[in-house]
């Protein structure tokens, strides 16, 4: 059974170790990061804050490309460089958990040739970005069935996860050949065998041991998840994490996402009132 750290336990009874000061405006210095605990997530969301934990559905590269006569290649590579600005806006607000969904486990159903051109974007990503990220202080983890794509871009995965394994400015992970249900799917598998190998009792299997199944183990949940592209639905992201978050929808396609965008939503999130389920104020 994976071991349910200390760590992980506080995080749902004490502050959150991820709080830290930042800003949400310039000079509007607000407190950064949300208890897990939700009571007293309810009580810090209700004076405006900035989420822990922002995820990001990025959407609209196509559209983006097609409305330009252009090939989808060249709204995925825009996209890219939004996700280069995107990193750099997030560590400039104070957020310190990212993620983000690049390829989705449907994804693979696109033609052939999309897929070459955006598993290529991934190996430059790897390879140019890496750098600069461990330079900035991000630490970068990756979900998803990465047994799917080719052994080098595997390498690639892992020396970038263990060359930023130090960095604690910004948690970045990329969801890449990731589904939602297949990753509850799989915490399910491997709970019922730590159930049947006598690692685990299944009265024991609660919400918080299940977690530890998850491919998320140990992070927050996401507080914000932003769409762009106009759509307004989850596409099998973060399925189970996304219990409590709050959703913003952007009228803008992915690759015209810049820092103006990131900074609303955030704005828009210390609007919402939080109340996890209890009565409001
Ligand atoms: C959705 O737009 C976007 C994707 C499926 C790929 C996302 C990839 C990137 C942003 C670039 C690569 C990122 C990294 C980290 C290397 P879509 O193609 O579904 O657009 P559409 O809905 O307009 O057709």
């Amino acid at each position: 059974m994976p071991v349910i750290t200390q760590r992980v336990i506080d995080a749902y009874d004490q502050p959150s170790p991820l709080m830290t000061p930042g800003v949400i405006a310039p000079g509007v210095l607000v407190p950064a990061g949300v208890s897990q605990n939700p009571a007293a997530k309810a009580v810090a969301g209700s004076v405006g804050v900035l989420p822990a934990h922002v995820a990001i559905i990025m959407d609209g590269n196509g559209r983006w490309a097609k409305s330009r006569g252009l090939p989808r290649v060249a709204g995925h590579r825009e996209g890219a460089r939004a996700v280069r600005r995107l990193v750099e806006a997030a560590i400039r607000s104070g957020v310190s958990w990212l993620t983000i969904y690049a390829f989705s486990s449907e994804n693979w159903r696109r033609p052939a040739g999309e897929i070459l051109d955006l598993t290529g974007l991934l190996r430059r990503y790897l390879r140019t970005e890496i750098e600069e990220l461990k330079r900035s202080g991000v630490r970068i983890r990756f979900i998803g069935d990465r047994a799917r794509f080719d052994r080098d871009i595997q390498a690639d995965l892992a020396a970038a996860e263990s060359d930023t394994v130090g960095n604690s400015k910004l948690n970045l992970t990329i969801a890449l050949s990731y589904g939602a249900r297949a990753e509850i799917a799989a915490a399910a598998r491997a709970a019922a065998s730590a159930i049947c190998a006598g690692r685990l009792d299944a009265d024991d299997l609660g919400e918080t041991v299940f977690e530890s199944f998850l491919a998320t183990a140990g992070m927050p949940d996401p507080d914000l998840i932003i769409r762009t592209s106009g759509e307004q639905r989850l596409s099998n992201f973060l399925l189970w994490q996304a219990a409590y978050a709050e959703l913003v929808f952007l009228d803008v396609l992915w690759p015209d996402f810049d820092e103006a965008h990131f900074t609303a939503a955030l704005a828009e999130f210390s609007r919402r009132e939080r109340r996890f389920g209890a009565s409001g104020s």
